[in-house]
C-alpha cells in the first residue's frame, strides 16, 4: 500500500494503516493543494441542492485551515451558486487527485461573505489574474448574442483603477465551508480502501467497507 501511484517516485501517496496519520495525510494533501497548480486538489466539484434538484460545478481550492478544519473558495456574487447556497448552505465538496487515486468527499455548512473583513482580505490577497474575473458587466450565466470572455477589453487598465476596483470587488464573494465530515477513498491495484472523519455533531473516526 505504501508504494507510489503509477510508480512516480515524486508523488507520495496518502495512505495509512492508522487513522489518525491518514486523516493528518488528507488535511495535508489539501492544504499543499491550494500551493500547486498542477496538484490533483488545486479545484474541486461543488455540489449543491437546487429548488429543482441537485447541481454542481468546478472551482479553484483557495484557502485551508488544517487545525480548525476550514476551506475556502472564491465566486462571483452574483452567481446561481451563491443563490443556491443561501437557500441551502449545506454542499459538498469532491476532489479526486488522479495521481494518488484519491478520492476526497467534504461534507460542508457554508457561509457567504460578501462585504466584511474577510471578503477584504481575500480580495487583497488575490492575484491581478484572478480579479479580473470579477470585472464582467453581466450577470454570469446571462444570454448572449456572441461569445464573451468573462471581462471587458480594456480590464488590465480597470485592474488599476482605484473606482473600476471597488466596482469589481462588489461582485467578489468568499465562500467559507465549515467542514462536518470527510470521507477518503482510495483506489489501487490490490483492492480499494475507505474511511471517514466525522467532526460534527461529534468526532469520530472509522474505517469503511469501500
Ligand atoms: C478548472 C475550473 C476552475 C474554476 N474555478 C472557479 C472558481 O474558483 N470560482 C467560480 O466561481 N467558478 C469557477 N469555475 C467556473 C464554474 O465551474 C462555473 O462555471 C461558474 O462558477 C458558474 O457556476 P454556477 O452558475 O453554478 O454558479 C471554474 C471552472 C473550471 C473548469
Amino acid at each position: 500500500m505504501s508504494q507510489a501511484p503509477d510508480n512516480d517516485p515524486t508523488v507520495q501517496p496518502i495512505t495509512s494503516t492508522n487513522l489518525n496519520d491518514l486523516e493528518n495525510a488528507c488535511w495535508h494533501q489539501l492544504a499543499s493543494g491550494v500551493e500547486h497548480e498542477h496538484d490533483g486538489f488545486k479545484t474541486m466539484t461543488v455540489a449543491t441542492c437546487t429548488n429543482r434538484g441537485a447541481d454542481a460545478r468546478v472551482v479553484v481550492l483557495r484557502r485551508v485551515d488544517t487545525s480548525h478544519k476550514y476551506v475556502w473558495f472564491h465566486t462571483d456574487a452574483r452567481t446561481e451558486k451563491v443563490l443556491q447556497l443561501e437557500a441551502f448552505p449545506t454542499a459538498t465538496l469532491l476532489f479526486w487527485d488522479k495521481k494518488r487515486h484519491v478520492q476526497l468527499r467534504l461534507m460542508v455548512e457554508t457561509r457567504l461573505h460578501t462585504d466584511d473583513y474577510i471578503a477584504d482580505e481575500h480580495w487583497e490577497s488575490a492575484t491581478e489574474r484572478e480579479r479580473k474575473l470579477y470585472f464582467s458587466e453581466h450577470v454570469p450565466g446571462t444570454e448572449l448574442s456572441a461569445p464573451y470572455p468573462g471581462y471587458p477589453d480594456d480590464v488590465s487598465e480597470k485592474v488599476l483603477s482605484q473606482e473600476a476596483n471597488q466596482s469589481a470587488r462588489k461582485n467578489f464573494a468568499v465562500i467559507e465551508c465549515r467542514v462536518l465530515a470527510m470521507e477518503y477513498l482510495y483506489l489501487s491495484p490490490e483492492g480499494q480502501i475507505r474511511a471517514r472523519f466525522q467532526y460534527e455533531p461529534e468526532s469520530k473516526m472509522t474505517w469503511l467497507a469501500p
